[in-house]
């Protein structure tokens, strides 16, 4: 199988990992293992890396591309919330470097057959792991109206999201919605023909992304990962994160910043009593950007934020 997916900020995120000969890296969303192969390039010889995807096909692609570099690899097919548990059974305490490329690779878009883009006709699934419960098609023809407003809306950031929503409940009530061509359908005819007309982007983008969101639980398991992780990393290890969404990047944000708080007296007092240090450097005190040139030959950087720690 080719994977399609041209890692993203690659230089920058070799920069803020710091790997080097022998250290313990984790790629926690291992895609097309373009990052996972540079980071190994550079742990050889001596280091260990681990590769976690919820996506069998991700998994599948790293055992070819990875096997053949003389390395120590360990895979695991399934959430990276459970990164601790997988640590353990490594018997590894803390590793050197962790990286999160969130969101979803090109396969999943363009190859999946799994309905996540608004230009092909497949089912409307949209797991990003085929073990998990809920597809896409799941939500759209059992949610109430008001839920699906709320997703759209919150995850979408959809203007439209009330009509979207209101055509949609209306429509499935003649036939269940199946397609990710029939919800595109939907979509458009319920975003009014000026607005979509004019829209840069196509009127489906933001409901498709939202719901992809919403069936994957992206951000509660983001919110979850992000509690635990300083206490996965050796001192000087490093966290580097890229989110393709805002509330993504402000989960983050919020999370290193108080993972980066000293002292939280109140004003006033002659001398600290909470004795609390700050448990990381935060290396990006501005969220840092792909260069123009990027963006031109890779789309799909154009919305990408890197925010990167080391604990202290
Ligand atoms: C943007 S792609 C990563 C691309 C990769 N860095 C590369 O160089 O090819 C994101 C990947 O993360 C996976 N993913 C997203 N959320 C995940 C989660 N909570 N647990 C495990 N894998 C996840 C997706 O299945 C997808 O394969």
């Amino acid at each position: 199988m080719w994977f399609k997916h041209i890692p993203v900020m690659l230089p920058e995120v070799l920069y803020y990992l710091n790997c080097g000969p022998g250290k313990i890296y984790v790629d926690c969303t291992l895609g097309g293992s373009g990052h996972a192969r540079a980071i190994c390039s550079k742990i050889i010889p001596g280091g260990v890396f681990i590769g976690i995807d919820q996506d069998i096909d991700a998994i599948r692609n790293a055992k070819t591309v990875l096997k053949p570099l003389n390395l120590t690899i360990h895979l695991f097919h399934d959430n990276f919330v459970y990164l601790p548990e997988f640590l353990q059974q490594l018997k590894i305490n803390a590793v050197d470097g962790v990286l999160l490329d969130l969101g979803i690779s090109l396969h999943q878009l363009e190859s999946s057959g799994r309905g996540f883009s608004f230009n092909k006709d497949e089912p409307l699934d949209m797991r990003m792991n085929a073990e998990s419960s809920t597809k896409a098609e799941d939500l759209i023809n059992s949610m109430e109206e008001k839920s699906l407003r709320k997703i759209f809306y919150k995850y979408g950031e959809e203007r439209w999201a009330g009509q979207i929503a209101k055509r949609i409940v209306k429509q499935r009530r003649r036939k269940a919605i199946k397609s990710s061509r029939e919800l595109a359908q939907i979509v458009c005819d319920a975003v009014p023909k000026k607005v979509s007309f004019n829209q840069r982007i196509h009127p489906a983008t933001r409901t498709f992304m939202a719901l992809r969101i919403a069936v994957n639980r992206e951000f509660e398991m983001l919110e979850l990962f992000m509690e635990n992780v300083n206490d996965l990393l050796n001192p000087k290890g490093r966290l580097c994160v890229l989110s393709f969404h805002s509330l993504e990047d402000r989960i983050v944000k919020h999370r290193i910043k108080a993972l980066g708080k000293g002292c939280i007296c109140p004003p006033g007092l002659p001398e600290c009593v909470c004795n609390k240090k700050p448990m990381v450097n935060i290396l990006t005190k501005k969220v840092v950007r792909p260069a123009e040139n990027e963006i031109a030959v890779n789309p799909m950087a154009r919305s990408v934020k890197l925010r990167a720690v080391e604990k202290i």
